[in-house]
């Protein structure tokens, strides 16, 4: 488990951010799944503003989500609709290179939109970068523990979450496992308990979907690293 410990949120952030810049950099498309929740509210703000905005080649950039909400845009609990209003609509992105998965339709049919523009647009069906959060359960994207399928051929999937219920979209684990580069981002002392967990070799998607070529890190400030061994 290679884990970077940051000295507080916006250290992480910072080196993120770093990365993506990098990315864009390399004069080619880069094709990037975002996580949605909370956390990566601070990073879309970072790299809004200066100085990263002016520090990354937009264009060179395509998003694509790792999991989403079925409800519309400016639900706030959307995670396309939290990217939109704290990066995508300050950023000079190509709407062309936003792949978002339309929460507002039917989840079925948004389920074969989704992986038929996988299937059209992302190379070699593999992201360059794939961004994910980790809940405190130990799911991630909306892959949750006891219901996450590691060996389905299918790139997205339709579930519900285990407690409120909610209609979901999300990539499967196989697709993400396909990731180049996976990072993990998690802070606040909330993660701690979970991260533990992972640590100790808890059987948790967060823990078991890594990227094949072992290109994998944990990204957490000291607060969410607290309890590691
Ligand atoms: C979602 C996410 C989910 C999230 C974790 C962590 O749609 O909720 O994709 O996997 O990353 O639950 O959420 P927080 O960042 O809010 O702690």
């Amino acid at each position: 488990m290679q884990t970077k410990i940051h000295h507080d949120s916006a250290a992480l952030v910072a080196a993120i951010a770093a990365t993506l810049a990098a990315y864009s950099r390399e004069g080619r498309p880069v094709h990037i799944a975002l996580s949605g929740g909370s956390t990566p509210k601070a990073l879309y703000q970072a790299l809004a503003a200066a100085p990263w905005r002016d520090k990354i080649t937009w264009q060179n950039l395509h998003f694509w989500w790792g999991d989403e909400r079925c409800v519309p845009p400016a639900d706030p609990e959307s995670n396309y609709g939290e990217a939109a209003r704290y990066l995508l609509d300050h950023v000079p992105v190509p709407a062309e290179n936003i792949h978002r998965m339309r929460g507002e339709d039917d989840a079925n049919s948004e389920r074969a939109r989704y992986a038929a523009d996988l299937a059209a647009h992302l190379p070699d069906g593999r992201f360059d970068w794939t961004i994910l959060g980790i809940g405190e359960d130990g799911h991630t994207a909306s892959l949750f523990p006891g219901a996450t399928d590691y060996t389905t051929s299918a790139t997205v999937d339709v579930a519900s979450h285990p407690t409120s219920g909610q209609t979901r979209l999300t990539l499967t684990a196989p697709l993400i496992a396909r990731s180049k580069h996976i990072s993990y981002l998690a802070v606040g002392a909330g993660k701690a308990a979970i991260l533990r967990a992972i640590a100790e070799g808890g059987d948790y998607p967060a823990a078991r979907i890594r990227a094949e070529n072992g290109n994998t890190e944990y990204h957490l400030d000291r607060l969410a690293a607290d309890q590691l061994p």
